[in-house]
């Protein structure tokens, strides 16, 4: 599978889970290439609450944490007039073509599926269908808007692959139904380590709340976990494979200052890694400042937000709608009677 970027109007879905509170590894690997990527694509951004519910939720907190990440997708500057924000249980077009999917893809498939298979042994009390079609309901998603390309982290690029091979398979019975897509691997930030385990990614769902800065963290909690995170005894600040937890702060200190690597050596070269973290602390800090005052601000224009909810789940299932109908009519239902 090819990771390619394209040029052009061409459409663009992406979606994240209200799961657990966004880290700064979702916001400088996600959402901030999201923001490069509005202007050249037409853009659907998915909160995917129907995937959510795969795992026990509490529905208060849901709806709650929902409402929050599409608020915060704009807080990040998605711009809601140009960007499709909205709820995927707002478009029943995604359950709808996801049942369709379900019968065009194969259980041995799905088996293969080494996310199902995590989440299968974490939640061993409750391995329930949903969980398990889970990918179907990705692809649906992605293909219900015909997307030419899809960001995603590399943990989904196996669903990637199979949303391709249920395309490819129903194209090859009904004809060119429907874009096969490309998944778009951001160049920066794309992976943001735990900073107490620099092996693993840092991960909303990580039980250690020391391993994450959360957007919505405040400024002397961002400060009190770059000190304390893991790093290394060499005591010099050097981009090497051998110095993962340094080179995880560079990364985080490169992409909030947009200063490269071999600078940030030369500005902390014989300097301690107390300070070193203080400024990587600092500029994250610079970061998410701008971007909590304005999550504040428009979560209070209770108005405005219920707005933009409306107009773009219309608009989302205007489009939806357009795929929806072709298919229905390809796997062989009778058109409606109007
Ligand atoms: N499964 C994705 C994740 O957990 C979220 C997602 C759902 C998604 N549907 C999607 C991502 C469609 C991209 C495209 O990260």
């Amino acid at each position: 599978m090819e990771i390619i970027m394209i040029d052009g109007n061409k459409v663009l879905f992406s979606g994240m889970q209200a799961t657990g509170s966004l880290t700064l590894g979702n916001y400088l690997g996600a959402l901030k290439n999201w923001l490069t990527l509005s202007d050249e694509y037409m853009c659907f951004y998915s909160v995917v609450d129907l995937h959510s519910i795969t795992i026990r939720q509490d529905p208060a907190e849901l709806r709650r944490r929902a409402r929050n990440l599409l608020t915060l997708y704009i807080a990040a500057g998605l711009d809601p007039e140009k960007n499709c924000i909205y709820y995927q249980s707002h478009v029943s077009g995604h359950a709808e073509l996801a049942w369709i999917l379900n019968c065009f893809t194969y259980m041995g498939e799905l088996n293969r599926m080494t996310q199902y298979k995590d989440k299968a042994a974490k939640h061993a009390d409750n391995i329930n269908a949903g969980l398990f079609t889970y990918p179907v309901l990705m692809a649906a998603d992605i293909l219900l808007y015909q997307a030419d390309v899809v960001p995603v982290g590399r943990d989904q690029l196996q669903h990637l692959e199979l949303t391709r091979d249920v395309a490819q398979r129903f194209n090859a019975v009904y004809g060119d139904v429907f874009t096969i897509p490309e998944p778009y691997i951001g160049k920066s930030g794309a992976s943001i380590k735990s900073l107490q385990d620099p092996a693993k990614k840092m991960s909303k769902s990580d039980e250690n709340p020391n391993a994450s800065i959360y957007l919505m963290d405040d400024p002397d909690t961002v400060m009190r976990k770059f000190k304390r995170a893991v790093t290394d005894s060499e005591a010099c600040v050097r981009y090497r494979e051998e110095q993962p937890g340094i080179m995880n702060l560079m990364n985080i200190y490169s992409v909030c200052t947009g200063r490269p690597n071999e600078e940030i050596e030369r500005e902390f070269d014989g300097r301690g890694y107390g300070e070193f973290k203080t400024a990587v602390g600092e500029a994250v800090v610079d970061v998410l400042k701008p971007l909590q005052e304005r999550f504040e601000d428009l979560s209070k224009n209770k108005d405005y937000i219920d707005g933009i909810i409306k107009n773009n789940a219309e608009k989302a299932g205007y489009y939806a709608q357009k795929t929806l109908r072709k298919v229905q009519k390809k796997v062989g239902f009778p058109e409606k009677i109007r």
